[in-house]
């Protein structure tokens, strides 16, 4: 049972998450401070308007299902408040952007652009691509960043299997990506070992749920196992993986947020 997994795993985290005073090393610290530290900000605050104008919304959206290309009703309200990420998540990502100054952000998973305007706010110079197979989801997200007013997000429609090697192929190095589409094992090894090829020693990948499922939960073991990681950042909904050739010592960390 996916719950059981989960209230399991949350307590664990809880048991072992470090707070920043017990973080030797000098660079995970600021990291810490610039990333998980949270402070207000008017485009959170922009972003926040946004989400609950989608909070308070009674329509719905037709989705066009990818496997059986059968349409179905979604809620606007419901993709707002149990498939995007929560705010407090959404702004990991936003300082992230802000932080690290990426020039290629790469998003898998769009739905209706909440996340990938979290991303696209912290770096306005960025370009952030957002990957989606429903038509319908991707031309809401068009319109919720349009209400946010960013200008650098680029929308990629259709199958992220297809999709994903032209873009990257074409793109030749991404410096963040936000990997939140198909959740499970298989589809989650996938698209890291897509990655691998194309990112740098300042490359970060963040894998939203790894602890949603067991499946995702091995996932994210394997992915921590990989020779090129040298450092991976948990904060429960997040895993974060950087390359850092820095780091000769491969290292992990469970981090209070
Ligand atoms: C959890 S939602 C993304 C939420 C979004 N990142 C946010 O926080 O605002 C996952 C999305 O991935 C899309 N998706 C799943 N598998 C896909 C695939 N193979 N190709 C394209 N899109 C896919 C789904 O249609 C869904 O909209």
């Amino acid at each position: 049972m996916k719950i059981f997994h989960r209230i399991k795993h949350f307590f664990r985290y809880l048991w072992v998450a470090q707070s920043k005073y017990y973080i030797h090393s000098p660079f995970v610290y600021q990291f810490y401070l610039n990333v998980l530290e949270r402070k207000p900000d008017v485009a959170i605050d922009r972003i926040n308007a946004g989400r609950s104008f989608l909070a308070k919304s009674k329509d719905f959206i037709y989705q066009t299902d990818l496997g059986t290309g059968k349409s179905h009703q979604r809620k606007l309200s419901m993709l707002e408040s149990q498939v995007a990420v929560r705010p407090k998540y959404g702004e990991v990502l936003f300082r992230l952007a802000r932080y690290l100054k990426p020039e290629n952000v790469v998003e898998l998973g769009t739905s209706v652009g909440i996340s990938s305007g979290y991303l696209a706010l912290g770096n306005d110079s960025a370009k952030v691509i957002t990957l989606e197979g429903s038509k319908e989801l991707t031309a809401q997200a068009r319109l919720f960043h349009q209400f946010l007013n960013v200008s650098n997000v680029t929308y990629l429609e259709g199958n992220i299997n297809n999709t994903l090697p032209e873009l990257l192929a074409d793109l030749k190095q991404v410096d963040l990506a936000f990997i939140d589409s198909n959740h499970s094992k298989q589809a989650t090894l996938n698209y890291f070992e897509s990655f691998l090829p194309y990112v740098h020693s300042n490359s970060v990948l963040v894998f939203d749920d790894i602890y949603w499922s067991a499946e995702m939960t091995e996932a994210w073991m394997d992915i921590k196992k990989h020779s090129d990681v040298k450092l991976t950042l948990e904060i429960y909904q997040f895993g974060i993986v950087l390359f850092r050739k820095e780091n000769v010592e491969r290292e992990s960390f469970t981090l209070r947020y």
